[in-house]
């Protein structure tokens, strides 16, 4: 109680010098303080149309906090209250293993790749794409960038989850047949079949905490809730999406869930959390985790309350701590990509 005291009356005093933008998965003590909260496009679009805020103590993980110094002017200052809310899906792909697999693909296919990334990647990948005229891609705007990206060139690279981009891909028409898989471990390429079939190159990185959402648990969820809907978050496996009613973006499950009739049961499939969040908002609706072991998100856990509390004191010290900041040369690239999506959203 006296954290959030101090929490309040610091936010008071900061005034409009101060945003703290909150993704769904943080924790409910810090969503409590959250001047705005989204999924990564709608956080993205708020740092990039928030001119006034001078401090802006990002609450989710360090990509995201890249993104909103990418996205901002260059006197506001982009703070992340604790320097170990990474991510491992970002960290699957760094810019060597990029420029090594980039070269490859160039010889077997090319110039008929078009490189996308989803935004959980580091803001080097985003320059990476940006340099090389791709766009990045959240889980809510995938299919939109995606036809883009197929209306330039032949192929696409989709960086770094290969479940969205597979999901993605399937779901606007390219058969699994033509979708390989890039392992960046061994610089090679994964496929059976003809190469020149090739339509889709998955990066082979993917979401811890969604890898954990299994096909088992929906036949589990089948016979034991029979009347249940099934909605997951599309980093989930292309198994665990196939056999689930529907599937998007943190936005789209609240937004579906919202929407539904009081009474009926849900079945979800994404970081605990945000699903925690959605069961106390909904008393009227049944709703279970997909998981029973609920999936957390360690990372995003890792901000909390006296972490958020103590970048607020540093920032009325005069003493910040934790500023995310992207070079320049990384972020001029790298705006292109985020640019290119957010034209597109
Ligand atoms: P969205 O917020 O775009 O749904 O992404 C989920 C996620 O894993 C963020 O790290
Ligand atoms: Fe990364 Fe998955 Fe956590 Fe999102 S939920 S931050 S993709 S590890």
């Amino acid at each position: 109680e006296e954290m959030e005291k101090r929490v309040r009356e610091i936010k008071e005093r900061l005034g409009e010098e101060l945003f703290i933008p909150g993704h769904h998965y943080q924790k409910e003590e810090v969503v409590v303080f959250s001047d705005s909260t989204g999924d990564s496009l709608q956080l993205a679009q708020v740092a990039a149309n928030n001119k006034k805020a001078k401090y802006i103590v990002f609450c989710g993980v360090h990509f995201m906090a890249e993104t909103a110094d990418i996205l901002t002017e260059d006197d506001q200052i982009v703070i992340l209250p604790d320097m170990r809310a990474g991510c491992s899906m970002a960290d699957m792909a760094d810019h060597h293993q990029t420029d090594r697999a980039w070269l490859a693909l160039q010889e077997l296919f090319g110039d008929t790749i078009v490189p996308l990334t989803y935004v959980n990647s580091t803001a080097a990948i985003k320059a990476f794409v940006g340099k090389n005229d791709g766009a990045t891609v959240t889980s809510s705007n995938a299919k939109k960038v995606v036809s883009w990206a197929f209306t330039q060139k032949e192929r696409i690279l989709f960086l770094p989850d290969q479940h969205l981009g597979r999901n993605t891909a399937y779901e606007l028409g390219v058969p699994l047949e033509h979708m390989a898989i890039w392992n960046p471990i061994t610089d090679t390429l994964e496929y059976d079949g003809d190469i020149q079939d090739i339509k889709v190159i998955l990066w082979k990185g993917h979401c811890s905490v969604h890898e954990n959402f299994t096909v088992k648990n929906i036949e589990n969820v089948r016979k034991n809730h029979p009347d249940m809907r099934i909605i997951v978050h599309p980093e989930c496996s292309r198994e665990v999406v196939a056999a689930s009613d529907d599937n998007g973006s943190t936005k789209y499950i609240i937004d579906q869930i919202e929407a539904a009739p009081a009474g009926s049961k849900w079945a979800i499939g994404t970081e605990m959390n945000l699903v925690q969040r959605i069961i106390k908002n909904h008393p009227d609706k049944e709703i279970i985790s997909l998981n029973p072991f609920m999936c957390p998100c360690l990372t995003m856990n890792r901000i909390d309350l006296p972490h958020l509390l103590w970048s607020l004191e540093n920032i009325e010290k005069g003493n910040i701590q934790n500023i995310i900041t992207v070079d320049k040369e990384t972020a001029s690239d790298a705006i292109k990509a985020l640019d290119k999506m957010l034209e597109l959203a």
